[in-house]
């Protein structure tokens, strides 16, 4: 259910987001590519998109807000005719122990990671639903949802409630054909993983059985598979972490 569908990816100006919406798009997909700040960045991937031989829209705004989401779901109705694949996946890490932590940042990263996603699920579902269209919500979270990490608490609380978010919705909207799955990624090379020192990443390559970080183009294709193959799935969480959880 790729081609010549419409799908929006937040956070699709760089990292991840990138990598799933240039995958969607070499099977077929419309895109409609979102940023919140990096317009230039945004454009570059419009026109990689367009390069595919589909159509690509871009959109700046903040998903942390409701008014925020539903601007990129009115563009993508006006500019494309309708929302079949929605990705979740503009986020922001947060990194302090929970007793130095401002309240803005808990604020901030609760708003991006998790009230973003639901209001842009909100709308996209809406919007399936009043074309009766069989569509498909993909959630990105973390395996840091699933097993924390000292300094990543609230960043962990939001992706676990993704996980949430995920199972509640896939149940609401199953029997109208529209599925809702996760993807739990563990440490993916993108500007969030940039930061580690060397030092860091030397010593958390020898914790992760497969001894390296996966890529944008993994999670794109496994996007791509929870869109395309994963038609008797919904509910589920797909981790991508070179076996991290099974050691
Ligand atoms: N990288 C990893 O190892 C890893 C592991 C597990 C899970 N994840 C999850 O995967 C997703 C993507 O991560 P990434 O590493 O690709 O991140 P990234 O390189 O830092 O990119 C973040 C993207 O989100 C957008 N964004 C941030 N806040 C936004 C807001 N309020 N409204 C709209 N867009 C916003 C950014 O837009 P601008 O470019 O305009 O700023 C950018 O496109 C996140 O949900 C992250 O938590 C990442």
């Amino acid at each position: 259910m790729i081609e010549g569908n419409n799908a929006i990816v937040t956070g699709s100006s760089r990292g991840i987001g990138k990598g799933i919406a240039l995958e969607l798009a070499g099977r077929g997909a419309n895109i409609v590519v979102c940023c919140q700040s990096r317009l230039d960045a945004a454009e570059e991937v419009r026109q990689m998109v367009e390069s595919k031989g589909v159509r690509a829209v871009v959109v700046q705004s903040d998903i942390a807000t409701e008014e925020g989401a539903r601007l990129v779901i009115e563009r993508c109705v006006e500019e494309l005719g309708g929302v079949d694949i929605l990705v979740n996946n503009a986020g922001v890490a947060q990194f302090s122990l929970i007793q130095s932590l401002p309240d803005d940042e808990l604020e901030r990263t609760m708003r991006v990671n998790l009230f973003g996603y639901f209001y842009m699920a909100k709308y996209a579902v809406e919007n399936m639903l009043a074309r009766q269209a069989p569509g498909c919500v993909i959630n990105i979270s973390s395996i840091l949802g699933m097993i924390g990490g000292a300094g990543k608490t609230v960043y962990a609380a939001s992706k676990g409630g993704v996980t949430g978010l995920t199972v509640g919705l896939a149940r609401e909207v199953a029997r109208y054909g529209i599925r809702v799955n996760a993807i739990a990624p563990g440490y993916i090379e993108t500007e969030m993983t940039e930061w580690m020192p060397e030092e860091h990443r030397d010593k958390l390559i020898p914790r992760i059985p497969m001894r390296r970080f996966g890529t944008v183009e993994e999670v794109g294709k496994a996007a791509a598979f929870l869109v395309e193959y994963a038609t008797y799935t919904t509910g589920q969480t797909l981790v991508l972490d070179g076996g991290i959880l099974i050691d």
